[in-house]
């Protein structure tokens, strides 16, 4: 979807090879839910700015495709398969890591199930928050080099607006929660801050912007378009970054200025 002119048009990141936001190259970063929209988008454009990524994600296939579009770009990466509210599978995930890239000094937890999904209240808190906390914990636990950082994928439901799926808002509000506790009690470790993407043009929202919900959305929406999934990235790589050095325990609402209408 474009944009109209004079209401900010999404980046296109692909021509914006020179902006690397002072990170390292050779730096690693870890992100979940990248075969996909938003994490797939970071995973690609922090290969842009000379990262090595670690992605992450259940579904093998899409995973695989990434890995090859950042290599033909003569990229780093690596992936792991597997659900990040799994035990097993992040404690053998880090491992890889550490054999492959070491300690990895940037961390998304952008990965989480969509509202759309009907889950049980108790476990759905345990999938979208208890894999971030653990997420986290394992990660701060391999030894974190000088000016670690960690972005959580939130979200402006239960953060900035209710919404109808009782376990999202909840669950977003938890993210950003622990995000804040990380922020005041691990700030020796690293920085911990929170994106809130409003609504955002990646497959799991496919075809919802045409429907009545989605018209009702967008026509509150200042800038008058969905989000981007690169829209999400980039935020969420400046708040990773050295240039986000001093902020500490934000939530960002990346929505266009939808919550401000609100
Ligand atoms: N799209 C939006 O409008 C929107 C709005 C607000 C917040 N968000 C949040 O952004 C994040 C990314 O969403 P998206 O829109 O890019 O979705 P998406 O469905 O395009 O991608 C999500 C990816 O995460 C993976 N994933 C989900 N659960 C996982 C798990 N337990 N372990 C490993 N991988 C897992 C999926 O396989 C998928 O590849 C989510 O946390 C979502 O809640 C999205």
């Amino acid at each position: 979807m474009t944009g109209q002119p004079g209401r900010g048009r999404p980046l296109d990141p692909t021509t914006q090879d020179r902006v690397d936001l002072g990170f390292t190259r050779g730096d690693t970063l870890l992100v979940t839910g990248a075969a996909s929209g938003i994490g797939r988008a970071v995973a690609l454009n922090a290969a842009r700015m000379g990262l090595r990524v670690s992605a992450w994600d259940l579904q093998a296939g899409p995973l695989a495709t990434l890995a090859e579009e950042i290599g033909a770009t003569g990229g780093e990466v690596m992936t792991v398969v597997g659900d990040v509210s799994d035990e097993a599978t992040v404690r053998d995930g880090f491992a890889e890591l550490a054999g492959r890239f070491g300690p990895a000094r940037y961390l998304a937890n952008n990965a989480g199930p969509p509202s759309s999904v009907p889950l049980e209240f108790d476990e759905a808190v345990r999938i979208s928050v208890g894999s971030v906390r653990r997420m986290t914990e394992t990660w701060a636990a391999t030894g974190l080099p000088e000016g670690a950082a960690m972005v959580a994928t939130t979200s402006v439901a239960g953060n900035l607006v209710g919404t109808e799926s009782d376990w999202y808002s909840a669950s977003k509000a938890a993210v950003m929660g622990y995000v804040r506790h990380l922020a005041a009690h691990r700030a020796g470790e690293f920085r911990s801050n929170g994106v809130a993407p409003g609504m955002t043009d990646t497959p799991r929202l496919a075809g919802y912007a045409d429907s009545e919900a989605g018209q009702h959305i967008l026509g509150r929406i200042p800038l008058r378009r969905m989000g981007s999934a690169d829209d999400m990235a980039l935020a969420i790589l400046f708040l990773l970054s050295p240039l986000a050095a001093y902020v500490n325990g934000v939530l960002l609402p990346v929505d266009g200025g939808w919550t401000v209408t609100q």
